[in-house]
């Protein structure tokens, strides 16, 4: 017999139908048991009328919840049936595999365990519907970032993680023994997107894991992430990146709003806006003077960066002024940029470079990349590096390389910006941190 889905029950009234999912709750009453069957598309009321088979009866009497049932049975039309005016009479039951008792926490409970209890258990914690919900979307999501590529002619490309030479700076990164030698994990997979420039593909994309040895506690960080990111060819300046990444956003939001907004809606409480473009534009200087009116002093630190404190207060600033979730923080000075950022010739002090900042979250840092390679070894020398170790890197702008540019994002931040929720935790399938490698 084939499966019937719980979604698809009224159409089978009268009929004896197999369901598969997991005990909910039971009901364990004098003469008869009702089984609440939960499978992935809603909840189901079983009935065993214990007369029929004492046999069964005990059986089901020791089941612990959450237990992983297969059950036949015949489809009743109950009005009383609260759930949705059915029911099914079980004719037989098969226990797949049988909950133990204590559960290490009920996943449907009023009241949650702190969520680092639950990461200990992420499978009971990813039973709740709402997780289920989630990495649909996620799924919708990437779904749309593709389609949106392969319909602007770009390239799919898995670069190695696995490295010879650091990928971004010699901060934040891990190393492991390679033979005989070191070999580090990949930040982030900018030279290699790069070097497809130099091999002419000139629109290319890859989502893949990015390791940052960063030993913070914060609710945004993680210590292996997937990275989304793109790199396309002769550009003008960094706003023709911003001007592709605003509408491919825009896509994204369309795509998953007319598969999932109904759902979003009830589950999040989100009402999903799809983000109007072009997204507003604010130079960094300007930003940091919007911050200083507004009362909000940057840590002395920075020295240009911005702070999370920062970014929300532009955020809100953006949100009062545009009515927009989303700006691009654009022009950041040299200090707290890469090397490989491309400057500003009227002002060399400046890079062309972005941050997206969405609902007051960094989800994405992009730029113009420096193709001139005697520049770009210029550039890397103030920055202090050696350029013997990234002499391959530096190859790949002596051949011919057009000017190039593009962005990497973290797919949780903008699941986390998307759905309204405010730890990394929660939204990434499983989560990596500085204590945490385990499940
Ligand atoms: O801002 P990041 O470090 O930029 C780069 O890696 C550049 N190579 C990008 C470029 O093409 N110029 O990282 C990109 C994005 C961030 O904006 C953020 O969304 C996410 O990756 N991210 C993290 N997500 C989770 N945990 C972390 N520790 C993250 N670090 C960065
Ligand atoms: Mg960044």
């Amino acid at each position: 017999m084939d499966r019937t889905l719980i979604k698809d029950l009224r159409s089978v009234i009268g009929q004896t139908i197999k369901l598969q999912g997991w005990l909910q709750t039971l009901r364990d009453q004098k003469k008869i048991q009702f089984l609440i069957l939960r499978d992935p598309t809603g909840l189901a009321q079983v009935a065993h009328w214990k007369p029929n088979d004492e046999v069964l009866a005990e059986l089901i009497a020791k089941m612990g919840a959450e237990t992983a049932l297969t059950i036949t049975g015949k489809v009743i039309d109950n009005p009383i049936v609260k759930l949705n005016g059915l029911e099914i009479q079980l004719e037989s039951l098969e226990v797949d595999n049988m909950a133990e008792i204590p559960l290490p926490f009920d996943p449907f409970a009023e009241t949650l365990p702190t969520i680092d209890y639950r990461l200990d258990w992420r499978y009971m914690d990813l039973r709740r519907s709402v997780n289920a919900l989630l990495f649909q979307v996620q799924t919708s999501v990437e779904m749309a970032m593709r389609e949106y590529w392969v319909k602007n002619k770009f390239i799919e490309v898995h670069s190695p993680k696995l490295m010879g030479t650091p990928s971004e700076s010699g901060a934040e990164l891990f190393s492991l023994d390679y033979f005989e030698r070191k070999a580090y994990l990949a930040q982030s997979p900018q030279f290699y997107k790069q070097m497809a420039m130099a091999a002419g593909f000139e629109r290319i994309f890859e989502i893949g894991p990015v390791f940052r040895a960063d030993p913070s506690f914060t609710s945004r960080h993680m210590t292996e992430f997937t990275g989304v990111d793109m790199e396309i060819s002769w550009i003008n300046s960094h706003e023709d990146v911003m001007a592709f990444e605003e509408r491919w956003l825009q896509y994204i939001y369309t795509r998953v709003k007319e598969l999932h907004g109904d759902a979003i809606k009830k589950q999040f409480g989100v009402d999903l806006v799809i983000p109007e473009v072009p997204f507003p534009r604010i130079p960094m200087r300007e930003a940091v003077e919007i911050l200083k009116s507004r009362g909000y002093a940057l840590p002395a630190d920075k020295k240009g960066d911005i702070d999370p404190g920062g970014e929300r207060e532009i955020a809100a600033y953006v949100k009062e002024k545009f009515n927009h979730d989303f700006v691009f923080l654009t022009d950041w000075p040299i200090s707290v940029r890469p090397f490989y950022h491309m400057r500003i010739p009227e002002d060399q002090t400046l890079t062309r470079s972005f941050d997206l900042i969405a609902c007051g979250l960094e989800i994405t840092t992009g730029a113009q990349r420096e193709h001139r390679v005697e520049m770009l070894q210029k550039q890397a020398l103030e920055k202090g590096l050696h350029l013997e170790p990234i002499q391959f890197y530096l190859d790949f702008f002596r051949y011919g390389c057009p000017s190039h540019g593009g962005f990497g994002l973290g797919l949780s931040r903008l699941m986390m910006a998307m759905l309204n929720l405010n730890n990394i935790r929660e939204v990434v399938y499983i989560f990596r941190g500085p204590t945490r490698l385990n499940p």
